[in-house]
């Protein structure tokens, strides 16, 4: 949360006006009680982006993209809360205290201090390459391997010294401690004495999106064995730091996202991102030596509407690459798998087949669900009997969680050529895996769609009790008789635990102390991610015009209740007596109504 005071916040705001901030970006018409015009959070071509001016908040009904303005500097210039903030304090001529109390976030600051030394230490590996002989042995390394000194600027790659103190004492030079080397984790410390992390390596600098250098990858690049017989790994990663956190990063996502491409190549390696690279093919990025995350694929989502995932092809990378699938799909985005023939990664196959080959193969890159029948394909013999049955089995199975119904169709077309079992046959099969298990009801509300441009996250098929929280919500924001009318019948732990909870909380919160809920200021409760900042902001920008807001108030509590009850009653199949108690809350609620003064 914020570190300045609310009043302070409160000023910010006020000196800001959403609508002339907005329109630096945006061409913005009014129509009706809104302002809108072309989203510039994803690509369309008929406006779908509204700002309103009383609500000091935007929204956008195609990707869903919300909040309040500091949300949206957050989002247009890619800047945390704070920083936002303060880029709109300068615009309104605001002095921010900057050694104030109220600055005074120690996280903030440590983080700070690390980027700084990690500025350094990228500037102290580069110039080594030159400067002494284990560099110009790092360099021709490099060399050798095709990377070109523009490359080696364009990345910053560097070198570490096979010295045990020579970054620590460059750093205690620059007055950092050596407790600040070790939380950066530029340096270990063991039995008392504290070491360079990185000796004799090749430094590869990783960069966030807004330009920070977070950390740091080290290749050996001689063989050398350290006392003991222990073989070094070949690349280090730094640890876990408060600037460096390795599932929510990627490699070279600072340079791809500048690329247009709507596509971005999802590579294992460093030295693959690089080579290809510099072959000229921009939009690539690698993770950080763990396979990915959930955060990473939706960082992905966020620059591209489909991911080429261009893996090593060995049973290890196959294995990868059915994971990777299952975490975009969990996340929401297109897939599609590049095979590389003959060679054992891009890195290799770019050296050997050239940009051009490498440009064929990622058009040539199959739909993720044809991958994972073609991996399924090879457990089995099709010329037997046997091994056609397994393969329309599994196949059936992975078919279950293709949502399109055209192309399992279209898939199950291409089995039945294949194998010669009956069309009829593999849909009784592919139909025994979609049933949804019990208790399964509530399905996640959000959804990556795409759209012909990037990838944009909508509100898709939100539940009924989703949707009835939302209009709720937003008609208690509007109306104090409707708070009045509802607050003791439905309280905010019987909305959907987590964002709606809290926001139900916040709104609930404002009107028992008979103040008017102000969107702006609570949205800033929310500001952690952009699923939580579009969640919140569709509650206050509901746009439909109730005819009667006082029976839909009354019908949103009824769903909203009765769902909970349905769920309960599953929850509780088994329990005769919580069942009648259930049933009897169920007749009740049907014959609700709302009492209004
Ligand atoms: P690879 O072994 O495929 O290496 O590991 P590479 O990137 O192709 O590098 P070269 O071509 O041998 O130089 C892929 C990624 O896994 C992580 C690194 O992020 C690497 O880029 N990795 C690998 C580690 O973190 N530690 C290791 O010891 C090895
Ligand atoms: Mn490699």
């Amino acid at each position: 949360m914020p570190r300045y005071s609310d009043e302070l916040i409160a000023d910010i705001f006020a000196a800001n006006d959403i609508i002339d901030y907005v329109s630096k970006y945006v061409a913005l018409t009014k129509r009706g009680k809104d302002y809108m015009g072309l989203c510039p959070f994803h690509s369309e071509k008929t406006p779908s982006f509204h700002v309103n001016a009383d609500k000091q908040l935007f929204h956008c009904f195609g990707c869903g993209a919300g909040g309040n303005l500091v949300q949206f500097v957050m989002r247009s210039e890619n800047l945390d809360f704070v920083d936002a903030l303060r880029l709109l304090a300068d615009n309104a001529g605001i002095q921010l205290p900057e050694e104030d109390s109220s600055y005074n976030d120690e996280r903030h600051k440590h983080r700070q201090r690390i980027y700084a030394m990690n500025k350094l230490a990228a500037r102290f590996f580069y110039e080594r390459l030159t400067a002494d002989k284990g560099g110009a042995k790092a360099l021709s390394y490099l060399t050798r391997r095709g990377i070109t000194g523009k490359t080696i600027t364009v990345y910053g790659l560097g070198y570490a010294p096979d010295s045990y103190d020579s970054l620590l004492n460059f750093l205690k030079s620059k007055d950092f401690s050596e407790k600040e080397i070790t939380d950066a984790s530029l340096a270990v410390s063991r039995d008392g004495k504290t070491y360079d992390k990185f000796r004799n390596r090749v430094m590869f600098p990783i960069i966030d999106v807004r330009g920070n250098i977070i950390g740091f990858g080290g290749r050996i690049f001689e063989e050398s064995e350290l006392p003991g017989g222990y073989k070094p790994p070949k690349y280090l990663n730094s640890g876990e730091t408060p600037a460096f956190d390795k599932g929510k990063n990627l490699f070279s996502l600072n340079l791809a996202k500048k690329s247009d491409s709507k596509r971005l190549i999802l590579v294992e390696g460093y030295m693959d991102v690089i080579t290809v690279y510099q072959a000229g093919i921009h939009n690539i990025v690698a993770t950080l030596g763990t396979a990915i995350t959930e955060n990473q694929a939706k960082l992905i989502n966020r620059y591209a509407s489909e991911v080429l995932i261009c893996y090593d092809m060995d049973e290890a990378g196959r294995k990868a690459v059915l994971r990777a699938i299952d975490i975009f799909s969990k996340a929401g985005g297109k897939t599609r798998v590049v095979k590389l023939k003959d060679a054992k990664d891009p890195d290799e196959y770019i050296r050997k087949s050239g940009a051009a080959m490498f440009k064929k193969a990622l058009d040539e890159a199959v739909p993720s669900t044809e991958f994972i029948l073609s991996v399924i394909r090879l457990n089995h013999d099709l010329s037997e009997t046997d091994g056609k049955i397994g393969f329309v089995s599994e196949a059936a199975a992975a078919l279950s969680s293709v949502r399109d119904s055209i192309e399992v169709d279209a898939y199950i077309n291409k089995i039945s050529d294949e194998t010669g079992i009956g069309k009829e046959a593999i849909y009784t099969e592919y139909r025994k895996h979609i049933s949804y298990p019990a208790g399964k009801g509530v399905q996640s509300t959000f959804k990556t769609v795409q759209t012909t441009g990037k990838a944009i996250r909508s509100i898709d098929k939100p539940t009924a009790s989703f949707d009835a929280q939302r209009r709720l919500l937003n008609l208690i924001t509007g109306d104090k008789h409707i708070y009045d009318a509802v607050k003791d019948i439905i309280k905010p732990e019987d909305y959907s635990p987590g964002i709606m909870q809290e926001l139900a909380g916040r709104i609930y919160g404002c009107r028992a102390e008979g103040r008017e809920p102000d969107a702006a200021e609570i949205m800033n409760y929310f500001s952690d991610d952009e699923m939580s900042m579009s969640t919140a902001s569709s509650v206050f920008y509901e746009l439909s015009e109730y005819k009667d807001k006082r029976a839909s108030a009354l019908s949103n509590v009824k769903t909203i209740l009765l769902e909970k009850n349905k769920s309960e009653m599953r929850k509780y199949a088994d329990d005769i007596n919580k069942l009648a108690e259930l049933i009897a809350v169920k007749n009740k609620l049907e014959k609700l109504e709302l009492t209004w003064d």
